[in-house]
Order: structure tokens, then sequence, then C-alpha cells
């Protein structure tokens, strides 16, 4: 199995955009987002993007006016997204996203964690170790925004084999392999070369996380909570630091 890191740097990364639908296709996505979250962010204000990949939601947020560090693990993407920023204000930062509050200079007036991103921790400690970090940075009144898959209730059968997205030069196919705590996500590669279609997998971890522990810890660090449908059936939780 591959580390998280791995499986994007070797597997994903290079692929990314096209899964996503190509960059102009999920930037308007990630804008239409942006404009549902109804974060506080004035011209000026300062947003962190943890495991923002090649620029979905930092991208059309920096367009607002707002300055926003994206944090990702993966080099691949990060120099996606730096190609994509043009001279946006988007600053680009290659760490693990729980290492976030070493890359704050002001106070953040909304952290996101978007797109299935939270998942990637190791277990839900994890996730609430998340939570109680961002509580204590954010300014009062901002906002903490994450939308992840509810893997808790599992796929069953051929359920669990998902097609992603196809052309005629790749298939993209997830398949589903549960865990008491955790999910196996393979992603299965089928590429056309001049030497025929070549099949590539690779399978990481993903947490089999469900909103109600994440919206109780959200409430239990103060937070107001709003939850609602997210992008391509993810859940979507804003949280309001009162
Ligand atoms: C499913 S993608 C979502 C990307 C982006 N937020 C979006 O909505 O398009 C998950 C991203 O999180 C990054 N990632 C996963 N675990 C991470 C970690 N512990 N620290 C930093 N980045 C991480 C991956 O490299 C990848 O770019």
């Amino acid at each position: 199995m591959s580390t998280v890191a791995e499986h994007y740097e070797r597997h994903l990364g290079p692929i990314y955009v096209w899964m996503a639908g190509g960059a102009e296709a999920a930037l308007q996505l990630g804008s239409a987002e942006i404009e549902a979250l109804n974060l506080p962010v004035t011209r000026g204000a300062v947003v962190l993007d943890l495991g923002a990949g090649f620029g979905m939601h930092s991208i059309p947020l920096a367009r607002r006016g707002a300055r926003v560090t994206a944090i990702d693990s993966s080099v691949e993407l990060l120099r996606t997204l730096t190609k994509l920023r043009g001279d946006l204000p988007v600053q680009t930062v290659n760490d693990d996203l729980l290492g976030f509050q070493s890359h704050i200079t002001e106070a953040p007036s909304a952290i996101l964690c978007m797109g299935d991103t939270i998942t990637h921790l190791p277990d839900l400690g994890a996730v609430e170790n998340l939570i109680e970090r961002v509580s204590v940075e954010l300014r009062p009144g901002g906002m903490f925004a994450v939308s992840f898959r509810d893997y808790s209730v599992p796929l069953a059968g051929e359920q669990r084999f998902i097609p992603v997205r196809s052309d005629e030069t790749r298939i993209l196919t997830c398949f589903l392999e549960y865990e008491p705590e955790a999910v196996l996500v393979h992603d299965i590669l089928h590429e056309r070369t001049s030497n025929g279609w070549q099949t590539r997998v690779s399978h990481y971890r993903k947490l089999r996380l469900s909103p109600e522990p994440v919206i109780n810890c959200l409430q239990a660090k103060g937070f107001k909570v709003r939850r609602e449908a997210g992008m391509r059936g993810m859940v979507r939780l804003v949280g309001e630091c009162v």
C-alpha cells in the first residue's frame, strides 16, 4: 500500500486535473462552491486551504481578493497550482496539513479543508486535533469549511467499482475495500500508449468518517455548524467561530 503522499506523487498527481474534468471546469465548480460557502472573506482577508491540491478553491478565493496560503503534501499538485494561479496571491506550501500553524502570520478569516481531504488523516483523533487547532487560530467570526465523503455505510458487491472518468486515451476506475475504521481506495488507471493499453494500480487508506462526530467536535469547540450537501455527493460542514 502507498502512503497518501506516494499515491498522489506517483499515481494521481499527474492525472488529477484530468480526473477533475479539466482545469477550467474544475475552477468553475470550485468558484460555485466558494459562493455557496458564504465565507466572511473581504479583500485582503487571510485564508488557509488545507490539502489545496491544484487550487480548485484557492484560486477562486484569490480571485475574490483573499490572500491564500495553499498547503499540500503533493509537490506535483502544487506545481500545477503555481501554473494556474498566474499573478494571484496564492502562496503554496509543501507540508503536512497538520503543520498548518507554522505557516500562519495573521489570524485567518477562514480555513478550508475541502474535497475529501480530511479523510486522508489517520484517525478520528487526528481530525479532532485539527479542529481544536483550527478553533484556536481563526479570527472571531471566522469560518472552518470541510467537505468529505461519508464512507460509514459500506457499498457492497459491484457497487464498490466506481467509474471516475474515461475518454479515448484514459480510463480511471476506483475500487473500494472496507476495513472497520478505514476504506482502502484502489485507483485503477488504464492509459493508451504507443504500445497499447497499460494498466497501473495503486491504493491508499481513507478514514470512514461520518458527519456526526465531526459536527459534535465542532460544536464542542464553540462552532455554530451548518450541514449541507456538497459537490459530487460529499457532505459539507461549515462552522462559524462564535
Ligand atoms: C482529494 S484531494 C482534494 C484537493 C482539493 N482540496 C480539492 O477540493 O480539489 C486531497 C488533497 O489533499 C492532499 N493531502 C492529503 N493528505 C494530506 C496531508 N496530510 N497534508 C497535506 N496535504 C494532504 C493531497 O495531496 C491532495 O492534493
